[in-house]
């Protein structure tokens, strides 16, 4: 399934405004969100897209400025415990997560609560709730100010590169949303790890800022595989194959690069054939997954920017936040 946006099904277009992170700007974006408009904000994994989760027409708007399909469900996002409370139900594994991992780069996927708030189309009409409460100033001073909660996905156009920085967000989305709240770059650079705490199992729907390792010794076991990784009908909607896509083909693992390709690497490890790359970039020279993480999205845009027949990237390993990194590099190399 291709989630890639046409640009023809655009909303209008309406003058987007830059604001800084400030008591007025957190102000002005939390009186946006409350009439309906849409809002970028930083938060420590990626910028999100925010739009008031209550109200489906900010939400349809929401969906319409991404280019994102309706049955993709939207992450909600709370100030705390207490908060998500009153949208989802916390059974006894949601519940120690949260107290773990919030607030942090950790959505817990849960049974919908009698006294949610969240709209309908937020949800894609499923009877379970994404919730996080995230970690970054800016967004927790947004978030209070709300006082609802409020839906953010990743703020780029649907399939494309997720944003960590304001100017990655303007790139797609300008003239498309209300306002970008400037919070500089971000810090995890990958998306929240997803949990889904339905019937009794804790299942890894996406990995993501927090690592696997982390939440399985809180657990004290292993996290389930879910049937997306596995296949079958995905139990996140949004879990599609083709994601987070530069312009250029990605190549993956790569040991020789072919003449006139640009390059990321990881470490200090060296493909045969560097000569010929048309640019060089390194994920992280010392070799480190966390800061690989922070780099990722940034350096796939500058690579892609520079229009190179292909992407080749160096292998990567699997542990900590590197199941994140190639999960995203699985998805950005996928047939579209
Ligand atoms: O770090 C993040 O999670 C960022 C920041 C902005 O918070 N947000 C983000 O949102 O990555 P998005 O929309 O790009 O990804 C949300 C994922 C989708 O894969 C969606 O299918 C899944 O969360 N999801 C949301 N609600 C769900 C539900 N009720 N059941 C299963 N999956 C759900
Ligand atoms: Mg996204």
């Amino acid at each position: 399934m291709n989630e890639t946006a046409s640009t023809d099904t655009g909303p209008a277009s309406r003058a987007t405004e830059r604001l800084g992170t400030d008591p007025t700007g957190i102000a002005h974006a939390a009186s946006r969100l409350a009439e309906g408009g849409l809002v970028a904000f930083p938060t420590e994994t990626v910028y999100g897209l925010g739009a008031d989760a209550r109200n489906p027409a900010a939400v349809a708007a929401l969906y319409a400025a991404k280019g994102r399909p309706r049955f993709n469900p939207l992450i909600a996002h709370v100030v705390d415990l207490d908060q998500a409370k009153r949208e989802g139900l916390f059974d006894e594994h949601a519940e120690r997560l949260a107290r773990s991992f919030w607030p942090g780069p950790l959505t817990l996927v849960v049974p919908l609560a009698a006294s949610a708030s969240v709209c309908d189309l937020a949800r894609a009409g499923l009877d379970s709730v994404g919730l996080r409460a995230p970690s970054h100033p800016v967004a927790r001073d947004l978030l209070e100010r709300c006082g609802f909660p409020v839906v953010a996905p990743s703020a780029n156009l649907s399939g494309r590169i997720s944003p960590t920085t304001a100017e990655h967000v303007a790139a797609d989305l300008d003239g498309r949303i209300d306002a970008i709240l400037d919070g500089g770059a971000t810090n995890v650079g990958v998306e929240s790890t997803i949990v889904a705490c339905l019937g009794g199992a804790a299942v890894l729907l996406r990995p993501g800022g927090v690592a696997r390792q982390a939440i399985e010794a809180v657990l004290g076991h292993a996290l389930q595989a879910s049937a997306a990784t596995e296949g079958s009908a995905p139990l996140s909607p949004g879990l599609l194959a083709s994601h987070y896509a530069p312009r250029a083909a990605v190549r993956l693992e790569v040991g020789d690069i072919r003449p006139g390709e640009a390059v990321l690497l990881f470490g200090a490890a060296l493909p045969r054939g560097l000569d010929g790359a048309s640019a060089i970039l390194n994920l992280s020279p010392a070799g480190d997954v966390a800061e690989a993480a922070a780099n990722l999205f940034g350096l796939l845009r500058r690579l892609d920017a520079s229009g190179p027949r292909a992407i080749a990237v160096a292998t990567i390993p699997d542990s900590g936040l590197g199941e994140a990194i190639n999960d995203r590099l699985r998805r950005a190399a996928a047939r579209r």
